[in-house]
């Protein structure tokens, strides 16, 4: 039997993956996968506990136990650890350069990769991260790589951050997404990269609809009209 259809997305922070793949999961009624938000929630765990973010042994325990749920409320997706709301603790920058410490450890990825795959579902499944056409869901259907210029990402970001009131220096978000990128673009195990059948897509000049667009040409002749 066929596997469900995947439309994988993977790239860096801050190039536009979170809205593009909210808007195809929407589109096809697809389910989505935000695996970044299971390594902010492992990290966040882990500091809770008392872990050290390198201590891999112990993380790979926490990440079997890992309670975590995404709850679908009527302003977006809640992410839940137990019955505790961590959606907005685990979007600050320093949980997401956490995230990106625990998920620099292959054993902890490890760990993480069935659990990842159980979203695989009909009709469909938007999965949206940093491996998923290369190591997650290498038989995915779609693929779409989305990067940015670190300057437009930073820049986007500091937008963002200021809309929700936040204090956002430039210069500092700058440096730490390069720092964040550099971590992810050079690790061992399944580093950023794009899987060699990925169509890649540079957003730093594209409106989000634009984006969109050329994203549904391409799943559109991959898979033919879906709707
Ligand atoms: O997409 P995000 O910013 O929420 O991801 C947070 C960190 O998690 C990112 O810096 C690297 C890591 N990550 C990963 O290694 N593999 C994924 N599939 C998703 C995220």
């Amino acid at each position: 039997m066929a596997k469900a259809v995947v439309i994988a997305v993977d790239g860096p922070g801050g190039a536009g993956k979170g809205e593009l793949t909210r808007r195809l999961a929407e589109r096809f009624n697809f389910a989505l996968l935000d695996s970044g938000a299971i390594y902010r929630v492992l990290a966040y765990a882990a500091r809770k506990a008392g872990l050290a973010l390198f201590d891999e042994e112990s993380l790979v325990q926490e990440a079997q136990v890992l309670n975590l749920s995404f709850k679908p409320e009527s302003d977006g997706v809640h992410v839940m650890l137990g019955t505790e709301d961590v959606s907005r603790a685990i979007r600050t920058e320093e949980a997401g350069a956490n995230a990106s410490k625990v998920a620099a450890l292959p054993a902890v990825r490890q760990a993480l990769l069935q659990r990842q795959r159980d979203f695989r579902r009909e009709p469909g499944l938007v999965a949206d991260g940093r491996d998923m056409g290369t190591v997650v869901f290498p038989d995915a259907q779609v693929k779409i790589f989305l990067d940015a210029s670190c300057e437009v990402r930073a820049h986007r970001r500091q937008l963002q951050m200021q809309s929700q009131g936040k204090e956002a220096d430039y210069e500092r978000i700058l440096q730490e997404i390069k720092e964040r990128d550099d971590r992810d673009r050079n690790r061992a195990a399944a580093p950023l990269k794009p899987a060699p059948d990925a169509l890649i897509l540079d957003s730093t000049e594209l409106s989000i609809a634009e984006v969109e667009a050329q994203a549904l040409a391409f799943i559109e002749q991959k898979l033919g009209k879906l709707n």
